[in-house]
């Protein structure tokens, strides 16, 4: 009998003894191959499964702790004083918008006071607009003469003086960046997007270009920790290259912390979810439909007044209740507040903001204890407000007038040994049942703004 091979044309032949298996060798094979392949792709997927280093970790937990920031929208559109979206909404040709360039000399700007300023605030880590949608980059960028340092008569670097003074502050710095940019040709607005890139255009050369900016702005400027990228939205089906972008961003520092202001649920590599003019769980905006909370630490960003940028038509600033309203109920649900300024093209901030936060920065020194290095979601939002905790204490925040006489905290796990009025230390009569704390409060002076219960546990 003559030898059987499994690639002869002799296999076919009844002759061969294992001929009559074929078609099981053959299913066999197949489902071997199957297998292999399966271990692959899991064994490739695992490998570029993004796993944050213990610095990143201890980014995450520090960016919670810190709790409150301060946004700061500035370009050359502060000109205008009407947004950043002043371009695009004027409909003013790129080419002409880019005059703005040239008489863009912000004598007035002074690192130090802008860091004072969220300082007094009470607030811990600032994030600013290094490049914004009309693509002007705010920074020394050596990849387009489109920048503060080449394009304007003031030549320095704004960027750079923060980053410095946040350091000596000891205040965290975060770029806001944009993805999105109005006036790149390799970008090409407007164009229909294709198996994942502009028709026009070039979207390598876009992308390399980002990383490179990415990469200038972490290793140029001291103690970066965080980058905010926004823009996504205008190009929901392109392929941004998340993969290479957040992988060199942890490349190069993994300690930073990214975050994507895409509006859906949070993609592999990102170490934060942000919530758009929204508490998270809330859609008033219409931007969080698809934004499902995940476990990373959280952000909520609001503007001062209704505008990003300098508005110099905006008269409609928030209260400091309502600023401090909305900081312990985003606490109260576990997110951080990064509140919005627009400065002014002069590089100065107008004084109806600097009043209000410096209102909101003696709250935080009185009651900061209640709102810093806290955690939320102990228990879920009530109709008298919030609950924040640290170690063993439980701060019930009372925002608005209870509709019974008392504040109830359902479900809260631990012996409750005392209940006092964070304010002046007084004792507050309770009852602890296996349902939940009873807080009977009615007697006490309710503060106008937040009536802070601090409960101590065992
Ligand atoms: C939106 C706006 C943008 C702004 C951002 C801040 O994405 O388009 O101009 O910078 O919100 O959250």
């Amino acid at each position: 009998m003559r030898m059987c091979k499994y690639a002869d044309v002799q296999m076919k032949n009844k002759l061969c003894p294992i001929n009559k298996n074929n078609s099981e060798i053959r299913t066999m094979i197949k489902k071997l191959t199957l297998f292999a392949l399966l271990f692959y792709c899991f064994a490739v997927k695992a490998q570029t499964a993004y796993t944050p280093t213990a610095d990143n970790l201890a980014s995450r937990e520090n960016f919670q702790d810190m709790k409150f920031g301060l946004f700061i929208h500035w370009g050359i559109y502060s000109e205008l004083g009407d947004g950043e979206w002043v371009m695009h909404e004027r409909k003013i040709p790129y080419n002409n918008y880019k005059r703005l360039a040239d008489f863009f000399n912000p004598q007035g700007f002074n690192a130090k006071e802008w860091v004072q300023f969220a300082k007094r605030a009470g607030m811990k880590y600032i994030t600013v607009t290094s490049r914004h949608h009309d693509g002007f980059s705010m920074f020394g960028t050596k990849t387009s003469p489109y920048n503060i340092v080449d394009a304007t008569p003031y030549h320095k670097d704004p960027m750079m003086e923060l980053a410095q003074e946040c350091q000596k502050e000891g205040i965290e710095l975060h770029f806001y960046y944009s993805l999105l940019d109005w006036g790149r040709p390799d970008y090409a607005y407007g164009s229909p997007i294709v198996n994942g890139a502009p028709v026009k255009g070039d979207w390598d050369s876009y992308i390399n270009f980002m990383k490179t900016q990415l990469t200038e702005l972490i290793t140029n400027y001291p103690g970066v920790k965080g980058i905010w990228f926004d823009g996504h939205w205008e190009r929901p089906a392109v392929n941004w290259h998340y993969d290479e972008i957040y992988g060199l961003i942890h490349k190069l520092n993994p300690a930073i912390i990214i975050g994507n202001n895409h509006h859906v649920a949070v993609k592999q590599g990102e170490d934060f979810q942000m919530f758009e003019k929204d508490l998270p769980g809330n859609n008033n905006t219409g931007f969080s439909a698809d934004s499902k909370i995940s476990s990373l630490p959280l952000e909520t960003c609001e503007t001062i007044n209704n505008s990003w940028g300098f508005n110099i038509n905006d008269r409609s600033y928030k209260t400091v209740k309502q600023i401090i309203h909305y900081l312990v109920n985003a606490a109260g649900r576990n997110a951080n507040f990064l509140l919005n300024i627009g400065p002014m093209p002069n590089g100065k901030i107008q004084p109806e903001f600097a009043d209000t936060l410096a209102v909101v920065g003696k709250w935080m020194q009185k009651n900061g204890e209640s709102i810093y290095g806290t955690r939320g979601n102990l228990v879920a939002p009530q109709q008298w407000g919030v609950v924040t905790y640290k170690n063993n204490t439980i701060y019930a925040h009372v925002l608005n007038t209870p509709q019974q006489p008392y504040i109830f905290l359902p479900s809260v796990k631990g012996k409750i040994t005392k209940v006092t009025l964070l304010s002046d230390g007084s004792s507050i009569k309770f009852k602890q049942q296996p349902e939940g704390v009873f807080i009977y409060a009615d007697h006490i002076n309710a503060d106008a703004i937040d009536t802070i219960i601090e409960l101590t546990t065992k």
